[in-house]
């Protein structure tokens, strides 16, 4: 199943949208794969964004990114990395449709909420950056197709 990067940026987290973006993404049918509120240096934002490394407001969006923490995600479903990018909405928020997380809680392009992987090579790419690329985690996962199986603790006979 496909898979992609999402990262609510420092304005997102900072306006309290990290849990109506999750809900977005869930209400879609997306699945979440992992999660975590971090900050990020400069050294991963200048990764992250090294394609746009030329551009005028390479250093301007750098800043922005380590302002603040940030929701770093992965989500899994069909059409994961177009249907995120759909659900986003366009790079500018004045051009974003009503409708869309860009469109109904942004403004302006240097303050856009929320990041998505635009291929399959960046989700790659993005997802081994931000998680590390191993095929197991470290921490034990909770599974909730596997709900049943699990032992219950504290449990009163
Ligand atoms: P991301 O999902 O964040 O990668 O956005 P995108 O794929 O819709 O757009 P793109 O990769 O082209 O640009 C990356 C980010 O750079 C945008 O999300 C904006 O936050 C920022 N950006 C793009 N254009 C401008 C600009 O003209 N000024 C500033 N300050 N930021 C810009
Ligand atoms: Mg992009």
């Amino acid at each position: 199943m496909e898979r992609t990067f999402v990262m609510v940026k420092p304005d997102g987290v900072r306006r309290g949208l990290v849990g109506p973006i999750l809900t977005r993404f869930e209400q879609k049918g997306f699945k979440l794969q992992d999660l975590k509120l971090m900050m990020i240096d400069r050294e991963l934002a200048e990764q992250h964004y090294g394609e746009h490394r030329e551009r005028p407001f390479f250093g301007e969006l750098v800043s922005f990114l380590t302002s603040g923490k940030v929701c770093a995600m992965v989500w899994e479903g069909p059409n994961a990395i177009a249907g995120a990018r759909l659900l986003i909405g366009q790079t500018n928020p004045a051009n974003a449709a009503p409708g869309t997380i860009r469109g109904d809680f942004a403004l302006e392009v240097s303050e856009n909420i929320i990041h998505g992987s635009d291929s399959a090579e960046s989700a790659g790419r993005e997802i081994a950056l931000f998680f590390g690329d191993a095929e197991e985690p470290d921490i034990p996962r909770f599974n909730i197709d596997e709900i049943d199986s699990y032992p219950v603790e504290g449990t009163v006979h």
